[in-house]
């Protein structure tokens, strides 16, 4: 509890925050993790049969049938306490960024708007011929046509062996590099390029701040402060102690 107030009274200081999260955060609102949804009819299947562009190829209906049965379960979730802190940190930081991993969507939904979805959306669809987003699609068809040029859409997430999407990570690494504060939140921190960026940050002198259920395989040293329990407990934690208003913060450098 103590160290949640110490990092709740850093925030308040601090003028440019980024966070990162992963799965973790979204536990709670009862979204399965890329292999937890891997049940029932999908068990057999390997997620590189399913997520990416060579299984989309081979087998677009497939393909398409398991993003829309995800699709509808994410539909049916809401965001919880962890991501409605964040969306709430996000108004009391003047230069803030939340980077995150997961294509849920929730965060969107908790208000979060100062944010980069660097693995995309998955309740967004695309062309898969030239990335155009489409809001609305015959649901009848699978895949359905692009409405523009007949090209089979897509979901808007990134697929195993396809980059991420370059103006996202490139804002996301600026964020890094200047943030005074990191919080990595809920990821195992394990898939690159996303799971670098805290280490980015720590070289470049930002506190950071790491809150996870579990801190097995978690970096641990100077400058790093561990925060173990469930993000929808400890984050609306670490708010409460965010007691300072924005004008009460330091005009100087905004250093911790
Ligand atoms: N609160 C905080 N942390 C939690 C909670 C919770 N309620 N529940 C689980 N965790 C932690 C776990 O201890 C683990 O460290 O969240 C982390 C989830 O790790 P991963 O499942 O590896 O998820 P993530 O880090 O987001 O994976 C990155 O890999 O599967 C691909 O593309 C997929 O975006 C994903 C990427």
């Amino acid at each position: 509890m103590e160290a949640t107030l110490e990092v709740g009274a850093r925030l308040s200081k601090a003028r440019r925050v980024a966070v990162l999260t992963g799965a973790g955060i979204s536990a709670e609102s009862g979204i399965p993790t890329f292999r937890d949804a891997l049940t029932g009819l999908w068990a057999t299947y390997d997620p590189e049969e399913l997520a990416t562009p060579q299984a989309f190829e081979r087998n677009p209906v497939l393909v398409w049938n398991w993003y829309a049965e995800r699709r509808s379960r994410v539909a049916a979730c809401v965001p919880n306490a962890g991501h409605h802190a964040l969306a709430e940190l996000e108004r009391r930081i003047p230069e803030f960024l939340l980077i995150t991993q997961n294509v849920d969507g929730l965060h969107g939904a908790a208000g979060s708007r100062r944010m980069v979805e660097l693995h995309g959306n998955i309740r967004r669809v695309k062309c898969s011929r030239d990335g155009r987003i489409v809001e609305s699609w015959d649901g009848d068809l699978r895949p359905p046509p692009c409405p523009h040029c007949g090209a089979p859409l897509r979901p808007d997430v990134v697929w195993f062996g396809e980059m991420l999407p370059e103006a996202a990570f490139a804002r996301a690494l600026d964020a890094a590099r200047r943030c005074e504060v990191f919080l990595s939140v809920g990821t195992s921190n394990l898939v690159e390029p996303a799971a670098s960026l805290p280490w980015i940050a720590h070289r470049h002198g930002a506190t950071l701040i790491i809150v996870n259920t579990s801190m097995e395989g978690q970096r641990n040293g100077p400058g790093i402060v561990h925060l173990t329990g469930a993000a929808g407990t400890v984050l609306p934690a670490i708010l409460a102690g965010l007691a300072l208003p924005d004008c009460a913060r330091s005009p100087d450098t905004g250093r911790l």
